[in-house]
């Protein structure tokens, strides 16, 4: 199934990954200890005990990957830092290893002429850091932003896209507010500070990197549609209020310089401590402007008031506990990936959407992430038939394109991920790949969605050779 979809000269097309999730070797080469590690490593928390410890072997494989990404013909690609891997307790001592290993892989993209586009961070923060409070400290901010100065340094020669964090609000709800992640605070509302100093650490990295002379910085952030569940008030208000902690949260700060309501501001200030005139300052900080930002896609959520007969079951990947102000309700209707994803194209349009319209600032964006679980793997003739992540994807592209003739100025698109990998407390049950990985004998094949998404690539720039 050939796509007729043309995108703008000029418009990039990539994929995803991140460190944590792909590379393995978690000692290798003077790595420290990262909270996923840790947390990994306890009983229950990841599903059937997998272990990312050799994970698909990337660190090692990097040529291999990088070969498969030039085949694609993309043009970026997204890829994290271990924070762990360069300074191996956060700060302070230097791993050079560590550096080493990105040097030879962005060298290794820049020759095959792919543009590397790294994020800082993506959840796998030093355990000497979480030691001493994590995001739940003013510290750690500080520190990521000698991490920022240090990378920028290194790499800004040869890197000009730079992604400070990934999906803040993932990180804070789910390993701070709940403990289905990392570091498994679950704290609830009380995890508030931790989105305080995420933010105040991407304000700080994007002054860093931009002394570096990073030419072009943005955020990695997860945006989804919240559908109230009823037009009833108290569901209204439910959905607004999820709304408010999830995406807006995370956005206002950076693209208004504000919190989304005076509660949520009034909450950061109680809870961190600091006076209103700091939290004004940490604001300013927090806005500095931006180049680009990313949106991560994936499903909108339905949020409703919680009533006790509310079967809220498969709906997010966790129950909301009792006592919060929301319950997540099932979308009837649609179909699911077999993560039990509801897949709705049309919700990257609407988010798009209330973007332009909440931001009249807003500058170009990248979807830094679209894509779907599909457990197809090799049939008798070793092939991998994943027709449903090509429909997938088609269907997220042409609601894409739709929307930039209607106005959104989208300059990119991700698919999440060029590789299955470790997909956090699911493991590897869960395969996002556009090229399989055998677990047993980390062996790479690409999948027929490869194979789509290459020809798409190429139909854009059919004079462009590879
Ligand atoms: C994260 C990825 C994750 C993907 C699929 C995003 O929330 O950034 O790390 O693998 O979604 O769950």
């Amino acid at each position: 199934m050939p796509s007729s979809l043309v995108f703008p000269p000029g418009f990039r097309f990539g994929t995803s990954t991140s460190a944590f999730q792909i590379e393995g070797a978690t000692d290798a080469d003077g790595r420290g200890v990262s909270i996923w590690d840790v947390f990994a490593a306890e009983p229950g928390r990841v599903l059937g005990g997998d272990s990312p410890a050799v994970g698909i072997d990337h660190y090692h494989r990097y040529a291999e990957d990088v070969a498969l990404l030039a085949q694609l013909g993309v043009q970026d690609y997204r890829f994290s830092f271990a924070w762990p891997r360069i300074l191996p307790t956060g700060r302070g001592t230097v791993e050079k290893r560590g550096l080493d290993f990105y040097d030879r892989l962005i060298d290794a993209l820049l020759t095959a002429g792919i543009n590397p586009v790294p994020t800082l961070y993506h959840w796998d923060l030093p355990l000497a850091l979480q030691e001493a409070g994590g995001w739940m400290a003013r510290e750690t901010a500080e520190a990521f932003a000698d991490y920022a100065s240090l990378l920028g340094e290194h790499f800004a020669d040869r890197v000009t896209d730079w992604l400070t964090l990934n999906e803040m609000s993932v990180h804070t709800l789910y390993g701070h507010g709940l403990s289905e992640h990392a570091p498994g605070l679950g704290l609830e509302l009380a995890a508030l500070p931790a989105a305080h100093y995420q933010l105040l650490a991407h304000g700080l990295a994007v002054q860093r990197l931009r002394a570096a002379g990073a030419q072009r910085i943005g955020v990695a952030n997860q945006h989804f549609p919240v559908i109230p569940a009823s037009d009833d008030d108290a569901d209204l208000i439910a959905a607004h209020v999820f709304a408010d902690l999830t995406n807006w949260t995370f956005a206002d700060p950076i693209l208004r310089g504000v919190y989304p309501s005076d509660e949520i501001a009034g909450g950061i200030l109680q809870l961190t401590g600091v006076s209103p005139e700091q939290l004004a300052a940490d604001l300013r900080v927090i806005s500095e402007p931006l180049d680009v930002y990313g949106v991560n896609y994936y499903e909108p959520t339905r949020i409703g008031a919680p009533q006790a007969d509310r079967d809220s079951s498969g709906v997010l990947e966790v129950d909301i506990p009792e006592g919060l102000p929301f319950a997540a309700v099932p979308i009837e209707g649609v179909e699911r990936t077999d993560f039990g994803w509801s897949i709705v194209p049309s919700g990257l349009g609407d988010i798009l959407r209330q973007l332009r319209e909440r931001y009249p600032e807003l500058p170009p964006i990248i979807i830094t992430e679209n894509g779907a679980s599909f457990s197809d793997g090799p049939g008798a003739d070793g092939r991998v038939r994943d027709e449903r992540r090509i429909r997938f994807l088609d269907a997220h592209l042409r609601a894409l394109s739709d929307e930039m003739a209607a106005g959104a100025n989208v300059v990119g698109y991700y698919v999440w991920s060029i590789l299955d990998n470790f997909e956090w407390a699911a493991g590897f049950s869960e395969r996002f790949g556009l090229v399989h990985v055998d677990l047993d004998t980390l062996a790479r094949t690409p999948k027929d969605s490869y194979y789509w998404y290459r020809d798409l690539i190429e139909a854009q720039n059919p004079a462009r050779s590879v």
